[in-house]
């Protein structure tokens, strides 16, 4: 037998300043999806903002409802937007900001298992890492070059 080990890495930015100003843009534009959220349920809200090869951004909130499984996260609210309106461009930065109303988080949070797999599903629909912005209630920032980096031995349509 033998052990194999995962090893992944990110950045952790002490404020926007280090991070370009295309990055600090969507990630102020990720945060007026909070205000757009529907977490009547979770007071959980989560705001994204993905900016594609061309430049071009789309957003997304999460939408909860009173069947509790029919929660659609933030991301891939973003996500499948983007895929809408652009079908054929490549996502390269996706930004996800989190706001609960009920407690003060000071980590950034990140996404889901869901959401994780939808983001690798872009990643290999478009053939483009996706580097992914993490933020919530503080100041830091964490950045990951690939959603590769948070889902390791991923299932992917090669297996199919
Ligand atoms: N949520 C997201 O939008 N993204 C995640 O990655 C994790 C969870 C939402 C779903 C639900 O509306 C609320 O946060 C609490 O789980």
């Amino acid at each position: 037998m033998e052990i194999k080990k995962i090893e992944s890495s990110y950045i952790i930015h002490h404020g926007l300043e280090s991070l370009p100003q295309v990055d600090q843009n969507l990630i102020a534009y990720a945060i007026t999806q909070l205000d757009h959220a529907y977490a009547p349920y979770s007071q959980f809200k989560v705001g994204a903002a993905v900016r594609l090869k061309d430049g071009s951004t789309y957003a997304g909130c999460n939408q909860e409802n009173a069947s509790y499984p029919l929660c659609m996260c933030g991301e891939r609210v973003a996500l499948y937007n983007a895929a809408v309106y652009s079908p054929y461009v490549a996502p390269e930065t996706l930004a996800i900001v989190i706001k609960n109303e009920k407690k003060a988080i000071t980590t950034p949070v990140s996404p889901c298992g869901a959401c994780r797999q939808v983001i690798a599903e872009f990643e290999q629909r478009f053939k483009n890492p996706i580097r992914i912005l993490l933020t919530s209630d503080s100041k830091t920032i964490y950045e990951l070059n690939s959603v590769q980096d948070i889902l390791p031995l991923s299932f992917d349509s090669s297996f199919l």
